[in-house]
């Protein structure tokens, strides 16, 4: 199994100097982010001068953050979490990718004129931890429930990686009507439609919603349908192990964590923000 902490024999992060690239997460709450530890870990074994601190905004004021961003000439960009996943797409200058097919954004990085050009590396990501795990999307009947930023790229992700079927509910049925047909419009061949319930007979059954988050949320689904066959993933880190991966397991399901999906992508969030190293230039922990 891959290592999913932090490195331990690694300086927690870079020594912060003049040159320190800085690098913002822009959340709300804030307390669950993992990902400072994982960036800051691996940019500190790769020698890259930069460190990536939280920042907690509201909704109602993240464009006013966002604009304050574009002044600070040592940022190198914004990873972006929930629940600013559409927002900042809706308020970059310029999305590559899939992030412009599907207006979501979960990193954008400041150009040295002050404008953000995002992308979204959460789908890749995704199916990137499925895979160092041993599992591969391919051929399986999925259900994908959520249909916000997260599970937007996770959708395009699994359909890019030849999924069977894709089945996506969400509690606001509109959203997912509305993510299937996108889908639908860029991959017309592809199998992809929302669904009223989680029902049927899956292979990989993935929570996209921020449900289990809290330690008071409802499970996302009834571990009632969970046959042993079906693996059980999830997008959420904090905790490692969700409510709904700990019913999985009870009933005999394979589990994936959350943390697969953001340590399969630090390298390609620090090469996105802060450039591709030359060659030889650090090595990985
Ligand atoms: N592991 C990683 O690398 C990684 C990366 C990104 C995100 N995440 C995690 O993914 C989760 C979602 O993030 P996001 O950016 O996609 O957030 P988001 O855009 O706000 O979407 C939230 C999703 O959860 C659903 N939801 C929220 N509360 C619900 C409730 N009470 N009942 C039913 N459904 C509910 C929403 O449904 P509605 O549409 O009906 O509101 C929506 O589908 C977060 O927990 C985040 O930490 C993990």
């Amino acid at each position: 199994m891959p290592e999913t902490n932090p490195p331990a024999a690694s300086p927690a992060v870079s020594p912060i100097d003049g040159r320190t690239r800085v690098v913002v997460i822009l959340a709300y709450p804030a307390h669950h982010v993992r990902t400072p530890a994982f960036f800051n870990a691996r940019a500190a074994a790769l020698g890259r001068n930069a460190v990536l601190v939280p920042w907690q905004v509201s909704p109602a004021q993240l464009p006013g953050a966002l604009a304050g961003l574009r002044a600070v000439e040592n940022l190198a960009g914004v990873i972006v979490t929930v629940p600013h996943k559409q927002e900042v797409a809706r308020l970059c200058d310029e999305l590559e990718g899939v992030a412009a097919d599907l207006g979501v954004c979960n990193v954008a990085r400041r150009t040295p004129d002050g404008r953000f050009v995002g992308r979204v590396f959460d789908g890749v990501g995704f199916v990137a931890g499925l895979r160092a795990q041993g599992i591969d999307p391919a051929g399986k009947r999925t259900l994908l429930l959520g249909a916000g930023g997260a599970a937007t790229a996770v959708a395009a992700a699994l359909l890019d990686a030849g999924v069977a079927q894709l089945a996506i509910v969400n509690r606001s049925r509109g959203k997912a009507d509305a993510l299937a047909a996108q889908l639908k419009a860029k991959r017309p061949a592809a199998a992809v439609a929302s669904a009223a319930g989680p029902a049927g007979d899956w292979d990989l059954i993935v929570n996209g919603t921020s449900l289990g988050l809290k330690p008071d949320d409802p499970l996302p689904l009834d571990p009632a349908l969970l046959r042993p066959e079906t693996i059980v993933a999830e997008v959420i880190m904090q905790p490692a192990q969700t409510p709904l991966l700990l019913a999985a397991r009870a009933r005999g399901c394979r589990i994936h964590l959350g943390e697969h999906m953001v340590t399969a992508q630090i390298d390609l969030l620090a090469d996105y923000l802060l450039g591709t190293p030359p060659a030889g230039a650090g090595s990985p922990a």
